[in-house]
């Protein structure tokens, strides 16, 4: 861990990496119309906590993608300390690349993470690799409701503007070549308990850091969880379960 690796210092040694909870991403698995096996990859795995849930439940090999050796690494120890390194093979790579190393995909699963390229881009991307009628669960932030906030609104201009609808985004999942079989919101409680209840005294604790960037990290943290308990859940993260057509 770096002394002023704004990532390290704030997410390290952490399980969720984002909003979730492994309650949801079950309960997301079993939207699905059958048991998958075969292929399956996770992209933007992060240090995992999904990827565990989803090899435990489905006792099969997950491929784990993400750019971040580091979250690797800690999910490759959480698997060993489960005794399940054998179900989880991990893959230091762009998530924008997966076509070209893993095809025939039967579930290509996502948390949180394909905003990272874009999730009208990702589902076009992942969409070669997956097998005919093969699946996908995507997980993207989504307005809510149309009357957000003022200080939500301001908020997400810049922090992410090209956010959309729920609707929006099932549109732009049909476009991609997909039907849409179901959509799941995650509760307000995935994103404190594990998530912020932990980033929030973190990042309180790195404003006065003699780094610039960890001190702007922070602060930003900070601001996304001030805008979050104001947001009278006007927006969330919404899992698209699709099923390539
Ligand atoms: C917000 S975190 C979510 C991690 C995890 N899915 C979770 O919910 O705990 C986003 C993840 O995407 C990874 N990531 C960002 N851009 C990526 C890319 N182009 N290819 C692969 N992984 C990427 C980051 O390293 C990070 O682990």
């Amino acid at each position: 861990m770096s002394d002023a690796n704004p990532i390290d210092l704030l997410f390290g040694g952490m399980e969720k990496l984002g909003p979730g909870s492994n309650r949801d991403t079950l309960k997301v698995l079993d939207m699905l119309p059958q048991t998958v096996h075969g292929v399956i990859v996770d992209a933007g795995c992060g240090a995992g906590r999904h990827t565990l849930a989803l090899a435990k439940r489905l006792q099969t090999l997950v491929h784990a993608v993400d750019s971040y050796e580091p979250f690797l690494d800690s999910l490759a120890q959480r698997a060993k300390e489960a005794g399940i390194e054998h179900l989880i093979q991990t893959h230091c790579m762009d998530m924008v690349n997966i076509p070209s190393i893993l095809r025939e995909i039967d579930l290509l699963w996502s948390e949180g993470a394909a905003y990272n390229i874009g999730f009208p881009h990702a589902l076009r991307t992942w969409h070669a690799a997956l097998k005919p009628g093969g699946f996908a669960v995507v997980s993207e932030l989504s307005w809510l409701r149309n009357n957000a906030p003022d200080a939500v609104l301001q908020f997400f201009k810049s922090g992410y503007p090209d956010m959309h609808s729920a609707d929006e985004n099932r549109i732009v999942a049909e476009d991609a070549g997909y039907n849409v079989l179901a959509m799941h919101t995650l509760p307000r409680e995935a994103w404190i308990k594990g998530y912020y209840d932990i980033l929030e005294p973190r990042a309180k604790a790195l404003l006065d850091h003699p780094d610039e960037s960890v001190r702007a990290f922070a602060a930003e943290t900070i601001e996304e969880i001030r805008i979050f308990g104001c947001s009278e859940d006007s927006y969330g993260y919404v899992f698209y379960v699709v099923q390539k057509a």
